[in-house]
């Protein structure tokens, strides 16, 4: 399987943070915020990620990740010329795909907790597609499942002003091969971009969509506004600072994914010890151990 991290877009609810640079650089605590989402598919077992970015900012997204042989990926680059909506992504994945089943991610989604790449590793090579469903108090802002009385998925909703269940879709997305061809069918919405839920509601129809929904145990946090950015910041610090955890650290999960060794995770850490990062790293790999 394959992953995309979708790092394009405009940013507005972040401006002016983000009029120079984008939202995805923006740090979340001690990381940019496209380590997370990264982090998220290595920790899935998925080594060819394909970036998404704005023409502008391709340069400053290479020069912070390279091709990805450090931590034992391959990073490709394309850009989106306009923000014409996340379904879009699949689109101009089609020829880096290549009828390969792909996991999409939104690079200012940030995961976490404990099994939660074991439940995301489980999607892997789906029949149809598999979205998820997380119960949320503010479902209006996102794509939104309504369900029947059994709990199975009917339809689903974009920014609903009346949202069917609390349940709203959060950006990870599995899909088989066909996802750039049911991408491509999708017609441009209101807001005039091609939604992503028009893709799953593609399969939906079909029948071929499966919705997992996440235990609230799991952390889901989208890091688009400023309070959003703030709170995803104190909650990796705080997890970090006061339990030793490591969240969303390419470099840990390249080492735990087996993608690299000790060796390699020793060398990635040595360059960033006077920031703490490093000994984040080092000490992440003496508590835990060898594989
Ligand atoms: P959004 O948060 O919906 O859009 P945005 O990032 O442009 O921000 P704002 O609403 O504040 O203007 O996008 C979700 C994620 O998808 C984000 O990581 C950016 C990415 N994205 C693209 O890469 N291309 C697109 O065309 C769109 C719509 C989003």
């Amino acid at each position: 399987m394959k992953g995309i991290v979708l790092a394009g877009g405009t940013g507005t609810r972040l401006h002016p943070l983000t009029l120079g640079v984008s939202k995805q650089l923006m740090p979340i605590y001690n990381k940019p915020m496209i380590y997370y989402p990264i982090a998220t598919l290595i920790s899935c077992g998925i080594r060819e990620i394909l970036l998404i970015t704005t023409p502008q900012d391709t340069p400053l997204f290479q020069a912070l990740l390279g091709d990805g042989t450090a931590w034992g990926v391959e990073f490709t680059y394309l850009t989106q010329s306009k923000p014409e909506g996340i379904a879009q992504a699949l689109v101009l994945a089609e020829s880096f795909l290549d009828g390969a089943p792909v996991a999409l991610i939104l690079g200012d989604n940030l995961f976490h907790g404990k099994g939660l790449s074991d439940l995301l590793r489980q999607e892997i090579n789906p029949r149809g597609a598999t979205i998820f469903g997380y119960a949320v108090n503010d479902p209006e802002r996102y794509g939104v499942i309504a369900f029947d009385e059994q709990m199975n998925p009917v339809d689903l909703i974009e920014k609903p002003s009346d949202p069917p269940s609390a349940y709203a879709v959060p950006g990870i997305y599995f899909y088989n091969s066909e996802a750039p061809s049911r991408a491509k069918a999708t017609q441009k919405s209101g807001r005039g971009e091609y939604e992503i839920t028009d893709v799953n509601k593609s399969y939906l129809k079909d029948g071929a969509l499966n919705v997992v929904l996440m235990d609230p145990g799991f952390t889901w946090l989208d890091t688009g506004t400023f309070a959003a950015l703030s709170e995803a910041s104190q909650f990796v610090e705080v997890l970090e600072n006061r339990q030793g955890q490591l969240i969303g650290a390419p470099e840990w999960a390249a080492y735990q994914a087996g993608f690299i060794d000790e060796t390699q995770l020793t060398a990635l850490a040595k360059p960033l010890l006077r920031s703490g990062y490093g000994q984040q790293l080092l000490k992440a790999l003496n508590s835990y151990g060898a594989r």
